[in-house]
């Protein structure tokens, strides 16, 4: 696997792949790869010719006070995890290779950015917009491929390429998870063997909102949120920031649920801030 520090590189790199008549599958990430990313690499090795995974720690997505500063870094270990699921290429550029000057441009997607992880986090999907939109402006024409596990994250970045008529597709991938259902996420290396054995909770909640409307048929959102609260509610350790029920394209909660939704819940747990989410559809209405 080449890798590749210098964004021009890059550029070229992904210019001579389509040359050769690949197709160039994306897999933007911030490094730290567990099981989850490397789901994505392995998706697009099956759709593409050339897979190209970026790793790249983006300061403008962290918000002051976050984790920037004790976000794991490990590019060797990214490099050889990266490989072994069949990535061709990885494009690694530091902070100043990324952006020689300060960036004076923001993307801002409108709504959806605004509301639950946005927010609570203001200005993290602003700083996912922009440096997802530059990453995607030196790849090139592409599929790229993005986890549900960031939910808001994709239906902003789907909105980003629609706006803004970006000759890529994207292509979201299901969420992976440990057997008692973590979905898997750098963050959780924060939590306590402890915290790690209650962390589970989180999905069941969700799960406990999403037997709600599959199977009591439960048509109002805001009864939805009381289950899943509920349910979260009996692992003390946890602090909600939100559970909500919205339309997966738009983020909009629904008056009532009539098409499929989704669950999401956000809530710390010690030094984590973890954030979770599940489809639900009423029965016999198709997802
Ligand atoms: P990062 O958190 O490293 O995640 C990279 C990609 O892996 C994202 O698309 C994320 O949704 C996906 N992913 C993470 N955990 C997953 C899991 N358990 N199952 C499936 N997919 C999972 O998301 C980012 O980086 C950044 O915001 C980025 C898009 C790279 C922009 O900086």
């Amino acid at each position: 696997m080449e890798l590749i520090t210098d964004p021009v590189a890059w550029r070229d790199a992904m210019d001579a792949a389509r040359r050769d008549g690949h197709q160039v599958g994306l897999v933007p990430t911030m490094g730290a790869l567990h099981a989850g990313h490397l789901s994505l690499i392995r998706r697009a090795r099956a759709d593409c010719g050339v897979v190209a995974v970026t790793n790249y720690v983006n300061p403008l997505q962290f918000g002051a006070g976050e984790d920037l500063a004790a976000y794991p870094r490990d590019l060797e270990g990214d490099a050889r995890a990266a490989e072994s699921v069949g990535a061709d290429v990885m494009f690694a550029p530091s902070v100043r290779e990324m952006w020689p000057e300060e960036p004076r441009t923001t993307i801002h997607v409108g709504g959806i950015s605004e509301v639950l992880d946005g927010a609570s986090r203001p200005g993290h999907f602003d700083g996912v917009a922009t440096i997802v939109a530059k990453l995607l402006a030196l790849a090139g024409r592409c599929w790229a491929y993005f986890g549900e596990k960031d939910f808001q994250q994709l239906a902003v970045i789907r909105r980003l390429v629609d706006d803004l008529s970006l000759p890529v597709f994207v292509i979201g991938c299901p969420i992976v998870r440990t057997t008692e259902g973590l979905a898997l996420s750098s963050r959780n290396a924060y939590l306590t063997p402890d915290e790690l054995a209650v962390a589970p909770a989180l999905y069941w909640s969700l799960l406990a909102g999403k037997r709600a409307v599959e199977d009591d048929g439960e048509t109002d959102p805001a009864a939805v949120v009381d289950r899943i609260e509920e349910a979260l509610g009996r692992e003390p350790r946890f602090e909600l920031d939100y559970a909500a029920v919205v339309d997966p394209a738009t983020f909009d909660v629904p008056g009532r649920i009539e098409t499929p939704v989704r669950l999401l819940v956000a809530a710390r747990l010690g030094r984590a801030r973890l954030i979770d989410n599940l489809p639900a559809s009423l029965p016999g209405s198709a997802e």
